[in-house]
Order: C-alpha cells, then sequence, then structure tokens
C-alpha cells in the first residue's frame, strides 16, 4: 500500500539524519586487531532496492512458550493476544501457552546503496510478543519488541531502535562479529553454538545456546513457514511508529549449505519485560540468515491487514517475488 506523502517525507528525513549521523561520526583509525570480520554472507539484494535499507540478518531464532496468563501481564493491556493467528501456524502449541521469540541477530551489511552508505554491522538480542492486535481489529498481527540489547558502540543503531521507544541497553556481544559462535564439542552445556550479550550499564544479559536437530523438521515443533511469519510480522516498542522488515526465506542465503538448521537448547536471560531472570531449558528454534529490505517509521494503522501477516499473500514483496528475484 502506497504511504502518504508525509510518512514518506517522514521517513526520508529520518533516513537523511541517519546518514548524515554515519557520515559525521569520526571514528578512531581501526588497527588490525579491531577488524570485525563476519562470516555472514554479503547483502544480495542491495541493488535490487537501492533506495531502501536491506541487509543480512544471521539469526537464531527460537520460540519460548510462557504462560498466557504472563504474557497478559506483559503486554501492554490495550492490546489483544491474537490467540486464533498463533494457532493456526503452531499446530499442538500448548494449551494455556503462549509463543515468546526470541531473536538473537547479527545485522550485516546493511546498506542505502543509491547513496553509497554502507553500516558498520551491529549484533542485537531480544525478546518479542508477536501476535498483538496493536489496531483491535482482530486480524492484524504486530510484534511488541519492548526492548534490545544492542551493541555497545553503534550510536545509528542504538538511536535508530531508541526512536521506536525501545528499551535500549548497549552491551557486548560474544561473539563479536557473528550470529554464534561454535562451542568446542563436549562443552558442559552439551551445546554446539552459543550467543551471548551483556550490558555493563544496565546489568542485563541474555544468552542462548542450542544444538542442531536432525535434519529435516520432523524433530522441530515448529515449521520455517511458522518463523517466517511470524518474523515478518510488523514491530512496534511504544507504538509510536511501527517497522516494517520483510525478511526473504527463500532466497541463495537458505539453500544449500545454508539451509536453515533447526535447533534445540538452553535461554537465559534477565532482559526487559521481565521482572526476574529466567532460564528456559528445552527450546526449539531455528539458525537461518536472511536478506531483509526495511521500511522504518510508518504509521502502524497504514499497516493494518498487511500481507505479511494477515491477508493472503506472505511476506515476500510483491506478486514478482515468488520468483525471488533469481537469488
Ligand atoms: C551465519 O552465521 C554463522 C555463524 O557465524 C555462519 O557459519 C554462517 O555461514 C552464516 N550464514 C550466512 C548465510 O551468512
Ligand atoms: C522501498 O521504499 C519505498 C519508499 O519508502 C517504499 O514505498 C517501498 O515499498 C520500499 N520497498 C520495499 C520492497 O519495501
Ligand atoms: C515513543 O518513543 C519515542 C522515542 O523516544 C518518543 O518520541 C515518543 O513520544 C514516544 N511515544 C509515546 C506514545 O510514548
Ligand atoms: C524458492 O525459490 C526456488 C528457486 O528460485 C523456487 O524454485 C521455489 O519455487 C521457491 N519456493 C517458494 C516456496 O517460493
Ligand atoms: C501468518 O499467519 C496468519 C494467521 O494464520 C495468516 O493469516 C497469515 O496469512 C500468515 N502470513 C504468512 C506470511 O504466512
Amino acid at each position: 500500500m502506497p504511504l502518504p506523502i508525509s510518512l514518506l517525507h517522514i521517513s526520508i528525513v529520518v533516513v537523511l539524519v541517519a546518514c548524515s549521523a554515519l557520515i559525521h561520526t569520526s571514528r578512531p583509525a581501526i588497527t588490525p586487531d579491531q577488524i570485525c570480520v563476519s562470516r555472514d554472507l554479503a547483502n544480495p539484494i542491495a541493488s535490487l532496492f537501492p533506495n531502501n535499507a536491506t541487509g543480512v540478518l544471521n539469526a537464531t531464532l527460537a520460540i519460548i512458550p510462557i504462560p498466557l496468563e504472563t504474557a497478559r501481564r506483559l503486554i501492554p493491556l490495550q492490546y489483544g493476544i491474537l490467540e486464533h493467528a498463533y494457532r493456526s501456524i503452531l499446530p499442538n502449541f500448548p494449551e494455556g501457552m503462549y509463543p515468546v521469540l526470541l531473536q538473537a541477530a547479527h545485522d550485516h551489511d546493511v546498506q542505502l546503496k543509491a547513496f553509497g552508505i554502507t553500516l558498520e554491522d551491529f549484533s542485537r538480542i531480544g525478546l518479542e510478543f508477536p501476535f498483538v492486535d496493536l489496531l483491535g481489529d482482530g486480524h492484524s498481527s504486530f510484534r511488541w519488541a519492548p526492548a534490545q540489547l544492542i551493541t555497545a558502540d553503534h550510536d545509528i543503531a542504538l538511536q535508530g531502535s531508541m526512536a521506536y521507544g525501545t528499551k535500549v541497553s548497549p552491551a557486548a556481544f560474544q561473539p563479536p562479529c557473528d550470529a554464534y559462535q561454535r562451542l568446542p564439542s563436549g562443552a558442559p552445556s552439551g551445546a554446539a553454538t552459543s550467543f551471548r550479550a551483556t550490558s555493563a550499564s544496565t546489568g542485563e544479559y541474555a544468552e542462548v545456546q542450542v544444538s542442531r536437530l536432525p535434519a529435516g523438521s520432523a524433530a522441530s515443533p515448529y515449521s520455517i513457514e511458522a518463523f517466517k511469519n511470524i518474523t515478518n510480522q510488523p514491530t512496534f516498542a511504544n507504538a509510536s511508529t511501527c517497522d516494517n522488515m520483510i525478511r526473504l526465506f527463500n532466497s541463495s542465503m537458505s539453500r544449500g549449505e545454508y539451509e536453515p538448521v533447526f535447533v534445540r537448547g538452553r535461554v537465559r536471560a534477565n532482559v526487559a519485560p521481565l521482572e526476574e531472570a529466567a532460564e528456559w531449558s528445552d527450546v526449539y528454534g531455528v539458525q537461518v540468515a536472511t536478506p531483509f529490505v526495511e521500511n522504518n517509521y510508518l504509521d502502524c494503522r497504514s499497516m493494518r491487514g498487511y500481507a505479511g501477516t494477515g491477508g493472503g499473500g506472505d511476506s515476500t514483496i510483491d506478486s514478482r517475488s515468488n520468483d525471488n528475484y533469481g537469488l
């Protein structure tokens, strides 16, 4: 749906502000031991959408079942929870429970190609609450992402997230430049990979350690479609504006050696909006890298019935996209 001019204007202003912040941020010269080299593949869609922010998100996504009553207490009361929507994409999800998304990701090769702009990579982790009825239409699913831990020295990412009203905690990540690190076999936790963030300023932390499930989806309670559905819901924090991040699950990044890997493991976190430290020892998820196009600071009402979550379509970009732009 085309944006009203005024909105378009706002988002252009925001982009320009972000760009000038980028250009004017003088950073000390990088010495070899500071260079953050990521294993992530390059952004394959920057040239396809030169005027849009595009990038790669390499992530561990896990679904944490929590009591629906707890979710009801954490999610602002004015918003309904679309239980019928999550039951339709998560068949057999336990009664009385609600799916929280843990998103632990490395943002790589983010570009605004037409402006010759590339952002430095950054990492972030947070608990996100999908299937929220932000508009009260009983139908359109939004994801509430109230808080994030983000790479501490990345001013653009920190401020870009704060502008949504997100509670942002600058954090140190391990590994610092990748989506996860391999643990030595026989690690005490028994897990194969880990990703951890700790915020010195707020004391918050979050950690995910997982191992691969046997190939194929039979061992996973959740389908790739479910993760695609959840991660393509428009996101908000204080609901002043919404983020439309279109994540492509059928690109070269999800095939062959990069095929999504279903995982199972443990999450430990003490982050907002949790009331206390928590640990979940048996969660299921997926490790997957997706190219994305991001449209920032939209009027949430413009996302009513968004095809990515509510309509008949899916998260793809337009009718051409079933061919995935030849990716
Ligand atoms: C995602 O990150 C992992 C861990 O660094 C890496 O092994 C993998 O190649 C990355 N995937 C893509 C498609 O970049
Ligand atoms: C790219 O940005 C323009 C202007 O904000 C927007 O209208 C368009 O939908 C975006 N493209 C995609 C694929 O999201
Ligand atoms: C949401 O957060 C933004 C950024 O801090 C702020 O400008 C805006 O006033 C807040 N809106 C509401 C409704 O709290
Ligand atoms: C994914 O992409 C491949 C190759 O472009 C295509 O053959 C296949 O139909 C696509 N699958 C879906 C579900 O779009
Ligand atoms: C996501 O799930 C909802 C509820 O079943 C559905 O209406 C919507 O079409 C789905 N979207 C995608 C991208 O699968």
